[in-house]
Order: C-alpha cells, then structure tokens, then sequence
C-alpha cells in the first residue's frame, strides 16, 4: 500500500475541512438558491437541514473517513467486506467528476472577474454589469481558457499531497476571506434597498414553504457541506487520532453557515437597491457585487481583494473534489498521484467544456428545460448528495459495529458521549426518512 498523508495539525484540519465547505455554495450558489426560492423561507429550511440532518451526516462521514483511513470506495470495502456498499463510494466518485464539471467553469469566471479587475476593465464607469456578465459567459474560447487555467492551478495544488499543498492554503486565506465579507456587509447594510433586501432574506414567508423550496435547501445545504459524496470521508481518512470528530463538524457547520448568511446580506441589499432579479439564477453574484464596489471608496482595491479571495476559497472547494477522485484513482489502480490527478484533469476539462458552452453555443441544446451546465449542477446536488448522505447514514447508524462508532465518536473516551445515542437516532430514523420524504414529495409536487 502507498504512504498516505495526514494533515498535520488539528487547525490545520479544521481549515482544510473548512475550506471544502466554503466556497462558491455558500458565496455564488446560495444566494441564486435563495434568491430564486423565496428567501426566508428557502434561508430557514436550509437552516434547520445543516443543524438537523447536515452535522449528524458530516459526523457518519468522519466516522467512515478515519476508523477506515482509505479513499470513499476502499473505506466501505474495509469496514463491510464483500458487501455492494462500495457502490456508494463510487457513486460519491462519480458525484465528485460531475460537479467539478460545472465548478471548475464557475471558478474560472471568478478567475476572469479578478483578472478584469485587476486589469481595470471591471470598474470603468458606465459598465451595466448585467450585460458584461451575459458577455463574458456566453463568450466560446475565454471561459474555456479560464478553466483550463483553474485545472491547471488545482492539479498543481493537488501534486504537491495533503498537508503541503491543501493545508498551507487554507490556512493563511480563509480567516482573510472572512474579514473581506464583513466589510463589504457592513457597506451593504447602508445601501438603500436594505431594509427590503433584509427582509427579503430573513423573514421567512411560510406560504412559500413547498416541497420543492425544501428539496432545494436540502441540496443546497449538502452542497454547501460538501456531504453526501464521500469528500468528508477523503478527507477524515487524514485526520489523526486526536481530532475531535464532535467538536470539528460543529465548527465547520457553523463556519459554513455564518459564511452564506454573510453573503446573503452583502447580495439582498445590493439587489433590491441595483434593481437586479432575485431569481437571476447562475448570474446573480455575478451581476450584482460589481455594483456594490463601484458605489465604495478605492473600488479597484475593494474588488480585486474579493475576486482573489473568491477565486482561492473556490480553489480549495475544488481542490477538494479533485482530492476525492486522485485518492480513489491512485489508490485503486495504484498509479502515482500525478498521474491520478493529470488523470482527473481530462476528464473534468472535458465535462468543463460542454458546461462552459452551455451559456453560449450550446445555450438551446436542452433536455426539458435545462442545459448541459444545469444538468449537472441539478441531478448532483438535488439527487446525488442527498442520496449519498441518505446511505452514508443507513450504513453507519444500521451496518457499522457499534462499537467502533461510539469509540470514534466519543474519541475513545476522551469526549461527551452524551450525544450519541440521540445522534444514532438521527442517523437511524430521522435522516433517512426525511430525505426520502423530501425526495418524494417533490417529486410528486413537480
Ligand atoms: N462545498 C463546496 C462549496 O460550498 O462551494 C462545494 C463542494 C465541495 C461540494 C466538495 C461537494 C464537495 F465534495
């Protein structure tokens, strides 16, 4: 068996993990999420889906990523041998080539916003940035050529192993990321469309609550976790023995939520005062932030800063999903890392392509009202990960010894145990169940 890393530290984890989590869920895909399903109902049901069914799944995840220390496929044929539920680690695999599909396009725009602002070309008076943004996406070659770059940056990252590469990034960017978004709510909350855009996100409007908006916030919610594909068990497989699992998933829930929340006061404000539709869909962030700079002093400084900071927690976003397949191909077919990431940069590019042109030359080319670009984002995030975490959590709660659960849990003794049998629970009744409501009421509802 080949070496395998381990993050080196216990903040280290935390931050790697984190910067999994945030990224363009919480920054880009919320907010059009939101946005396009009402706001507070949409922010409320999401809410209650990370506490209820987000921490309990991200915590089955570690259990399976570290008492196995393999890859999403390998730790199930380690922990139920002989057993089909290696499938769904495969399924995580594949769930984590397609959504870096259409990832890899969305960060490379973020690439082109920072270039276009750092070139000057994005605060220049009179841009409408509605236009701009339509421009720019439905552009054939730049968008291609912005996300080989992004490919390139990534594999770079991936190369260089686990606590080298992944972890040196984090550490330094995100706690950065976060300040930058403080003062661009702060700025926000003193445009003239707050009052409404607050509104707008905060109160829940609970005629609006439908299966439909709940299977939303429910995809978005694991999403945004990164759950339900098998990357929290990549990446606990690296966590050493002495990482709180309880503490950890808590912190990271907590971290990823207050980061949407943020950006959802930095968006709402500028939309209802910019005269932007809330159910701008894939463009909104685009469309609107640019607005928000141009109105504040030193624009260019303000602009450039959160186009850089976006750009990089989307790069550890997609790091992530990139680590998920390199680990399972090198470690299944035994080929060195580089070759397992080159490998996973093909394909990706590939699947990259038809996405970027589905706003272009491809934008007609659609399947009962989608394009390639919302295939992908819809059938992963809505179907896959829910589904994943739906078995993720029938696998531990039902099939994993219960003594190795407890002691990975409770950290062998050393801490509370007194959430667990109330988060057995969950995992036993409460997550299954509801996903599989969810899943079929809107199914019926659509
Ligand atoms: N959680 C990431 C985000 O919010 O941008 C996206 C993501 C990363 C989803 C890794 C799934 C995953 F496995």
């Amino acid at each position: 068996m080949q070496q395998r890393g381990n993050f080196s530290s216990k903040l280290g984890v935390i931050l790697a993990t984190a910067g999994s989590a945030v990224g363009l869920g919480n920054i880009w895909r919320f907010p059009y999420e939101a946005g396009s399903s009402g706001g507070g109902s949409f922010l409320l049901l999401y809410l209650l889906f990370v506490l209820l069914l987000g921490v309990p799944v991200i915590l089955a995840e570690f259990v399976v990523g570290r008492s196995s220390q393999r890859n999403a496929s390998a730790a199930f044929q380690v922990l139920a041998p002989n057993t089909p539920w290696h499938w769904v680690g495969k399924m995580g695999v594949l769930t984590g080539l397609l959504i870096n599909g259409f990832y890899a396009v969305v960060t490379g725009w973020t690439f082109a916003y920072l270039f276009k602002s750092l070139t000057g070309g994005l605060m220049e008076s009179g841009v409408d940035y509605q236009t701009l943004f339509d421009k720019m996406t439905s552009d054939t070659w730049a968008p291609i050529g912005w996300m080989l770059v992004v490919m390139l940056v990534a594999h770079t990252i991936i190369r260089k192993g686990v606590s080298g590469g992944i972890e040196r990034a984090s550490k330094i960017l995100m706690p950065l990321l976060l300040v930058v978004m403080l003062v661009l709510s702060v700025h926000s909350c003193m445009l003239a469309g707050a009052p409404e855009g607050l509104k707008f996100l905060f109160y829940p409007d609970f005629s609006k609550i439908t299966p439909t908006v709940a299977f939303r916030a429910l995809g978005q919610a694991f999403f945004s976790l990164s759950l339900g594909m098998g990357c929290l068990i990549t990446y606990s497989s690296y966590f050493k023995q002495d990482v709180d699992l309880q503490r950890s998933a808590l912190q990271i829930a907590l971290l990823d939520t207050l980061v949407a929340i943020i950006a959802g006061i930095i968006i709402f404000p500028a939309v209802f005062t910019f005269g932007v539709e809330p159910e701008a869909g894939p463009g909104l962030v685009f469309k609107v932030l640019p607005n928000v700079f141009a109105q504040m002093g030193y624009p260019f400084v303000w602009s450039s800063l959160f186009y850089l900071l976006l750009s990089i927690a989307a790069l550890t976003s997609l790091i992530s999903l990139h680590e998920v397949v390199t680990a399972y191909v090198s470690e299944t077919w035994h080929v060195s890392r580089r070759w397992a990431s080159w490998s996973v940069v093909g394909v990706v590019s590939v699947l990259g392509v038809f996405s970027s042109l589905s706003f272009g030359l491809l934008k007609d080319v659609q399947l009962f009202g989608r394009t390639f670009f919302d295939w992908l984002d819809f059938i992963t995030s809505s179907v896959f990960l829910p589904l994943g975490g739906m078995l993720i959590s029938i696998f531990v709660a039902w099939k994993l010894d219960r003594s190795r659960l407890e002691n990975e849990l409770a950290g062998k003794g050393r801490y509370a145990k007194a959430v667990l049998p109330f988060l057995i629970f969950i995992l036993r009744y409460i997550a299954p169940v509801a996903i599989f409501v969810i899943f079929i009421t809107s199914i019926i509802g659509a």
